[in-house]
Formats: structure tokens, C-alpha cells, sequence
């Protein structure tokens, strides 16, 4: 445990077993798709890396890097900082997403592309945390759902610190209260 964290919400093997369980479900409905899986950096790399290796079906990947300002706000301005190097028109495309929490980024990073005519668009993430939701947005699909803690580790992270810790944990309250 880091000693950052005051406890680990999510260890290894379970976030494994929700991770493959997730796989599974997506495996069964994407049969004969070859779908379009996109990560959305850097949050979801863990989770989309570990995920797409149980996917056990031919499948696409691709990579996408937005950043959402005014947050508390869900008309402000979603910057694409790398764009997909994909046409998503007519793909069926699976948004995959580390948490969801206002909603803010994933409803406009949605309404972007299927502006872009998909053939289906569905959204799965690891942590939902519906306590905290501002956008008209919710997940198709995810591994746990989360209250309102401050969640780090396992790609999640504070200030760019703790993505690289093997479980989720949830962060002291002095680290980020200082
Ligand atoms: C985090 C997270 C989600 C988003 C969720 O990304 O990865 O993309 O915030 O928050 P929201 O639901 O309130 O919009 P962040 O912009 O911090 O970038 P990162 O993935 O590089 O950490």
C-alpha cells in the first residue's frame, strides 16, 4: 500500500476480475463487429491495455487525448489534444474511459464523434461515480462503481502522481488538502 492511500478500494485481482468479466460481456456482443476500441489518454491505459487482451475477438484500436475546460459546465470547450487516426464512420466504436465522474468530458467527447456517423457508440469504464455527475451522460458498462472519494492509481491520478500504482486506492485527504 502507498502511504499516500488510506486504503486500497480495488486490488489487483479484483480489479482483474472486473476487467475480464467486462471483456467477456464485450466479447459476446461484438462478434463479427471488428470493433473500434479508443482510449481515451491517459487516465484509461492500464485499463484499456489489460482490457482489449481479453477481447478475444478480431478487433481495432485507437487513441484519443481530450481536455475539458470550465468543468463545472457542460457547454465549455473540449480541446482534442490527438485526434483518433481512424475514420469512426460506420465502425462501431466503444468508448473506453478510466471514470466517469461530472460526465463533462465524455458527453462532449461523445457528441464529437457521433458527429462523425459511427455505426454504434457505446461507453464502458472501469469507475463510475454517478454521485458526482453534472452531464446528461451515463456508462453502457463498467467494472465498479465508486462514491465520491478521490481515487487514484491503476492509470487515476492527482496531479500526474500515483497512475502507476498496481490497485486503486483512495487518496488521503491531507495529500490533496494541503
Ligand atoms: C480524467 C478522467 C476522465 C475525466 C473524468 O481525465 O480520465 O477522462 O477526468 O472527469 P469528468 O467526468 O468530470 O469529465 P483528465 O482530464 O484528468 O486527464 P487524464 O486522463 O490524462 O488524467
Amino acid at each position: 500500500m502507498n502511504d499516500d492511500c488510506d486504503c486500497v478500494l480495488f486490488s489487483q485481482t479484483q480489479i482483474e476480475e472486473g476487467v475480464r468479466a467486462l471483456a467477456s460481456r464485450l466479447t459476446k456482443e461484438y462478434q463479427g463487429k471488428n470493433p473500434l476500441f479508443v482510449c481515451i489518454l491517459k487516465g484509461s491505459v492500464f485499463f484499456f491495455s489489460d482490457l482489449v487482451r481479453w477481447i478475444n475477438i478480431p478487433c481495432e484500436l485507437d487513441f484519443v487525448s481530450v481536455s475539458s475546460y470550465g468543468r463545472g459546465t457542460v457547454s465549455g470547450e473540449l480541446t482534442v489534444k490527438k485526434d483518433l487516426s481512424c475514420d469512426v464512420s460506420g465502425r462501431h466504436v466503444v468508448l473506453v474511459e478510466d471514470i466517469i465522474d461530472s460526465g463533462n468530458t465524455l458527453f462532449k467527447l461523445k457528441n464529437l464523434l457521433k458527429a462523425r456517423n459511427p455505426a454504434s457508440l457505446k461507453i464502458v469504464t472501469l469507475l463510475d461515480k454517478p454521485a458526482r455527475r453534472e452531464a446528461p451522460i451515463s456508462a453502457d458498462d463498467s467494472c465498479f462503481t465508486v462514491g465520491d472519494e478521490f481515487v487514484v492509481g491503476y492509470g487515476l491520478d492527482y496531479a500526474e502522481r500515483y497512475r502507476n500504482l498496481p490497485f486503486i486506492g483512495v487518496l488521503k485527504r491531507c495529500v490533496y488538502e494541503k
